[in-house]
């Protein structure tokens, strides 16, 4: 089969569309044909060396699927060829993937695969951060740092169909028009706007209940200025790899909190995973929430497609076709 392998740690030039044996399944894996295979900013940190307990290489680039099932393990029963499913697995960049049931979900019926690879990553990390963590609820005011990603349009939807008042931050105009049409009621452009000063405007003065933040470093630490008395803050990425700070003098006199969200600590609960995947069906038919996936590549552009990500020209979900 052909997959993207990672060399070497480095930029995109350490990227290699390679021809490899299939993957050998376990008795609790399902071999899946790959229709689309997810993009996230993990598979460039991992690229890079970056990566908290990342792959060392040589090794399949990604780790997110959507496909069909064409051979299930002997422990994996429940899964017959010809399912249509999506998952985690340990190289997604390729024509076959070996996935282990405990990281298999239904695809919904409602979206094509380049839609549904979108869920299993950034999907299942906004559900869980913004509901299981953060227990977003109406009337409250929530802040996205990069809320035009492929996480963010999601967690912005999410926050919205909750009923909070979501401000979104994003780097160009292009990215503030599609945050609006998700029902961002305040995109902010950072390149152009301080968006500090701008939600202390927006929420006269009192700051957001709620921020989840990606960048890291100073993005970070403004961020937490920006909460009202008794806000959280969620630490999730670092896109920027600097890290934030948190004087704990702060978090006292405010009533502030500051949790970190790793979505590999939530995956492990089926029931959870099942609750957020009817939430996401349920959301899609009753049209309160979309996939934005325009960004599609075949996969010898695996590393243009990363580059788009890294040089922050892309929206929404970005998708490999093997
Ligand atoms: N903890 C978890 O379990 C978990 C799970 C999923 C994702 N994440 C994290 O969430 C973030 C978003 O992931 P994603 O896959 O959806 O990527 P993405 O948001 O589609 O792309 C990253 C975005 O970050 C913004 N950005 C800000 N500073 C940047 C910088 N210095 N370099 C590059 N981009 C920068 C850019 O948006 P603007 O152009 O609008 O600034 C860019 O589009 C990443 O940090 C990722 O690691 C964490």
């Amino acid at each position: 089969m052909r997959c993207v392998i990672v060399t070497r740690y480095g930029g995109p030039e350490t990227l290699e569309l390679q021809d490899h044996p299939l993957p050998d399944i376990q008795p609790d894996e399902v071999l899946v044909r790959v229709k689309a295979a997810g993009i996230n900013y993990a598979d460039i940190m991992q690229r890079r060396g970056l990566y908290p307990d990342g792959p060392t290489p040589p090794f399949v680039a990604g780790f997110e699927i959507c496909g069909m099932v064409e051979k299930a393990g002997a422990d994996a029963a429940l899964w017959n060829p010809g399912d249509e499913v999506m998952g985690f697995c340990s190289g997604g960049y390729a024509e076959h993937a070996a996935v282990p049931v405990t990281q298999l979900m239904p695809k919904p019926k409602s979206l094509s695969c380049t839609q549904a690879v979108a869920l299993p990553c950034q999907g299942l990390t906004a559900y869980h951060a913004l509901i299981t963590l953060g227990n977003v609820h109406k009337g409250q005011t929530v802040l996205i740092q990069a809320a035009a990603g492929g996480l963010g349009v999601l967690m912005v939807q999410i926050a919205r169909t909750m009923g909070a008042s979501v401000i979104g931050t994003c780097s160009s105009d292009e990215k503030c028009a599609l945050l609006t049409e998700l029902g961002c009621q305040h995109p902010i452009n950072y390149q152009t706007h301080d968006f500090e000063a701008e939600v202390k405007k927006i929420t006269a003065g009192r700051g957001c209940d709620l921020a989840v933040d990606s960048v890291g470093g100073e993005v970070f630490d403004k961020s937490l200025q920006c909460l009202a008395s008794h806000g959280l803050l969620i630490t999730l990425g670092m896109a920027s790899t600097q890290l934030g700070s948190v004087q704990s003098l702060d978090l006292l006199v405010h009533n502030w909190k500051v949790a970190g969200f790793h979505l590999f600590g939530y995956t492990s609960n089926a029931s959870a995973t099942a609750t957020a995947l009817r939430d996401f069906n349920q959301w899609i038919d009753d049209g309160k929430l979309s996939i934005t996936a325009k960004h599609v590549y075949p996969l010898e552009q695996a590393a243009e497609a990363q580059e788009m990500i890294a040089a922050r020209k892309t929206i929404g979900k970005v998708v490999l076709i093997p």
